[in-house]
């Protein structure tokens, strides 16, 4: 499905961005892994590499353009094209709507939106350039469609992804850029963990046993980082041409629209 194509996936040191990088390269892609915990995209390409597919770990920071530039300037080197990037890297820091401090909201936009749209940019006008096209999918959450408690700033943060989607994809299929999105929830990660830890600090409680009841409602298990990672390795191919534009809920059914 990825045959051949070179794939940068940011945020991958751990949890869904490792997951995301393992299932492009289950398909044949050869995968940048890039995040600002080097140690854990190092994990992450030698896990792929026992495999006997192909991955570079690099060192990015996605809000910080010099990074950016520097992840492709090594994509390309090491692997001669860009194909696909995958926007990963995201924060949360829980707290009530009322406790948001400004610091704590500017941080989800300036992570979550602003980091996100310079790799798309960034990616795009690499991808323009060598005339090639490519697919860019975006990491949001359900959390932009359906507002959850205690995540204010990340909430719409997120929704800022879901149409910052929307108009890159019609901006750029002029240059055949397909550019969706996945709404992950309930994904089995240390981000997760540190929700049931919000609660447990609050209410009391092992988040460890806690982090369980937050699997979506249809399933009796959360979501593995792989399982989403399937999903984007199918909207970065060639067979997703028709997707396009669209923001996919991958969380089990939790959220019908
Ligand atoms: N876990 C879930 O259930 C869930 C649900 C919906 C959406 N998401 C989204 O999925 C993505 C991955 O989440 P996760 O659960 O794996 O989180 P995580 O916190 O476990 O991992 C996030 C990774 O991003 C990296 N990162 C953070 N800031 C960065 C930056 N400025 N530059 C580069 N790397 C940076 C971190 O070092 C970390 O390795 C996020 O965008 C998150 O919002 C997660």
């Amino acid at each position: 499905m990825l045959q051949d194509k070179v794939i940068v996936v940011t945020g991958a040191g751990r949890g869904m961005g490792r997951g995301i990088a393992q299932a492009c390269a289950e398909t044949g892609a050869a995968v940048v892994v890039g995040d600002v915990d080097f140690g854990g995209v190092q994990e992450t390409a030698a896990l792929i590499s026992q495999t006997g597919q192909r991955a570079l770990p690099v060192l990015l920071n996605v809000v910080q353009q010099e990074s950016v530039e520097n992840t492709i300037e090594r994509a390309l080197e090491t692997f001669g094209r860009l194909d696909g990037w995958v926007n990963n890297a995201g924060i949360v820091k829980m707290d009530s709507a009322l406790d948001t401090t400004m610091p704590t909201w500017d941080w989800h936009f300036q992570v979550n939106v602003s980091g996100l749209f310079l790799c798309c940019q960034l990616a795009a006008k690499q991808m323009i350039a060598a005339r090639t096209g490519g697919a860019i999918v975006n990491i949001a959450s359900n959390a932009g469609k359906v507002g959850y408690n205690n995540m204010a700033a990340y909430n719409a943060s997120k929704a800022a992804v879901i149409n910052l989607t929307r108009a890159l994809s019609a901006e750029w299929a002029q240059h055949n850029i397909n550019v969706n999105a996945v709404c992950p929830g309930g994904v089995n990660t240390p981000m997760l963990l540190g929700v049931a830890e919000f609660y447990s600090a609050r209410f009391g409680g092992d988040p460890h046993e806690m982090v369980k009841d937050i699997k979506p409602k249809q399933m009796d298990r959360h979501i593995e980082p792989i399982e989403v990672g399937r999903v984007v390795a199918f909207l970065l191919s060639d067979d997703a041409h028709i997707i396009r534009g669209q923001s996919i809920n991958v969380d089990g059914g939790d959220t019908p629209y």
